[in-house]
């Protein structure tokens, strides 16, 4: 059954809440904007995707090391890394409504209203025109729909020139030009357009002023980048080799909507690989083809899947690229690769003062290495898993009451659940006590849980709303010959397989290899 996808985001956030994935930050006050709690089987689910990035990251590479950083550092890391003056988003305030938007979006909002208006007359046209309907002709041709295209192409120029040259001023004229209202007001009340750091700062118990002011870390990847000297001693790591962390990372976001998309706490998954000066495209384009394969290896179709080179390259980067991926609301990022230069050894070394550098025996010189990147976001992950893996189908549950079956199609590896062990009825002392055998056996060798409310059709239909790959039915036959049912989430198929076997089947099948 297909679901629309303004719907089906709608249905992911409260799927999400009603099985205890994520639940509102301090929700018993309302909740707390764009941060989120990861519930029970959340926890169990982001565990998985970061199992896997670590596996195939540090597990699978013997060149790539793994690092926990605190999340404060000295704030003078920031000043290094460019994030203290540079981190900023244009802001801009409605003075009716008195809410904040972030300049930019406020102008991409706008001109997509605008496509979507070609978008419309064309999609008038194909229903007029049937079958003699020339897509792109229509649209090269169409007068109107050739206006609405230059528009919003204009701006669109107008918009990156503004934002390349951080021209403050621009951008509101931008908005002026654009006549874009407070989509609370509807007022075009606006006051001027100005940076808005994206740091959370605190401040040390012992030292008071600006001295003592400390920062929540914006990114993972600058602890890696100020403890390059102590790894590449203490592992003795010939270049190239990588540093790999996940940890959580802070952004005071200005538009936080999207659920989990755009969160102010989040997670990252971040690898940085130091090569030699030089190599470093050769080694963007084998982490480019790296990382699509591990989305892949998921199951994830390759239609949902799309590299995005970026056109306005940060200063310090001499080739990046993003992998999207198609959210219910559209293709969006879900990683960044990134040849980031020396930009950040070099950075920190002038100001620290320490020597950041490499001793190449094979050339017999030291270099400051290059660096290139790969950074995912763990939640964006969890959302695209999710996207991907929610299915309604038309199949009615074994006591005929419901009539669709909603099922997480996630890959047996990430399932937070990989197995439930349910007796066919509870009114049965023995089948009970031995569903209870099998389940305490089982639950040492994967995570595993024991249902034995409601009629059986319920609890399968409970258990593929969170995406469990398998179900163990324990009934009468069991008794007499310590056979068990195997249920297929996907197939629906039942297999009958004798207990002691049970473990070793479901291993084999949620085994990681298979991902690698
Ligand atoms: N070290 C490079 C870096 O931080 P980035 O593109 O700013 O690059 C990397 O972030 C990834 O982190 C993104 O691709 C995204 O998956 C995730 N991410 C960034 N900001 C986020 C936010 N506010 N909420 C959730 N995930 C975010």
């Amino acid at each position: 059954m297909a679901v629309q996808q303004d719907d089906l985001f709608k249905k992911i956030v409260s799927h999400c809440k009603e099985y205890g994935f994520i639940y509102p930050s301090s929700e018993i006050y309302d909740g707390l904007s764009a941060v989120y709690d990861y519930g029970p089987n959340g926890v169990e689910l982001k565990n998985n995707i970061k199992t896997y990035w670590w596996k195939s990251m540090v597990q699978m590479h013997d060149h790539i090391v793994g690092l926990d950083a605190a999340i404060f550092m000295h704030p003078k890391t920031w000043k290094a890394s460019g994030h203290v003056d540079a981190f900023n988003d244009p802001l801009i305030d409605n003075k009716d409504s008195k809410k904040r938007y972030r300049a930019d979006v406020l102008i991409e909002d706008a001109i997509e209203k605008i496509m979507a208006k070609a978008d419309k007359e064309v999609e008038k046209a194909k229903i007029k025109f049937a079958d003699q309907f020339d897509e792109n002709l229509y649209r090269s041709t169409n007068a109107r729909v050739v206006e609405y295209i230059n528009k919003a192409k204009t701006f669109q120029d107008r918009l990156a020139q503004a934002m390349t040259a951080n021209d403050m001023e621009a951008l509101r004229s931008i908005i002026v030009d654009l006549e874009v209202v407070c989509p609370d007001s509807g007022s075009r009340n606006w006051t001027e357009v100005r940076q808005f750091n994206l740091m959370f700062n605190t401040q040390l118990g012992n030292i008071a002023g600006e001295e003592g002011k400390l920062y929540l870390r914006p990114e993972t990847a600058q602890g890696i980048f100020v403890n390059f000297l102590n790894v590449s001693k203490t592992t003795r790591q010939k270049i190239p080799f990588g540093i790999a962390q996940i940890g959580k990372a802070f952004r005071n976001e200005i538009v936080a909507r999207q659920f989990i998309f755009r969160m102010r706490e989040f997670e990252q998954m971040e690898m940085q690989y130091f090569v030699k000066p030089g190599t470093e495209l050769e080694a963007y384009e084998y982490w480019k083809s790296s990382r699509m394969k591990w989305h892949q290896a998921l199951g994830t179709p390759a239609s949902k899947l799309k590299f995005h080179n970026h056109e306005n390259l940060a200063h310090y980067a001499n080739a990046a690229v993003d992998i999207q991926f198609e959210f219910p609301f559209g293709f969006k990022e879900l990683e960044g690769i990134h040849s980031r230069t020396d930009f950040d050894l070099k950075a920190h070394q002038e100001l620290s003062g320490k020597k950041l550098q490499y001793f190449d025996p094979e050339q017999n010189q030291n270099y400051i290495p290059y660096v290139v990147e790969t950074s995912i976001g763990c939640d964006r992950m969890f959302l695209a898993m999710l996207s991907n893996a929610y299915t309604e189908e038309n199949i009615p549950d074994a006591e005929g009451t419901d009539a669709t079956r909603i099922v997480l199609k996630l890959h047996p590896c990430l399932a937070p659940v990989k197995c439930a062990v349910l007796p066919l009825v509870k009114n049965k002392p023995e089948l009970v006590e031995k569903a209870r055998k099998v389940y305490d056996e089982l639950k040492f060798s994967f995570q595993c849980s024991y249902d034995d409310k409601d009629a059986i059709g319920r609890r399968y239909r409970r258990q593929d709303a969170v995406g469990t790959p398998y179900c163990v039915t324990i009934d009468f036959d069991s008794l007499t010959d310590d056979t068990v049912t195997v249920r297929d989430r996907d197939s629906l198929l039942q297999e009958r397989v004798h207990i002691s076997t049970l473990s070793q089947i479901i291993q084999q099948k949620i085994d990681w290899k298979q991902l690698f």
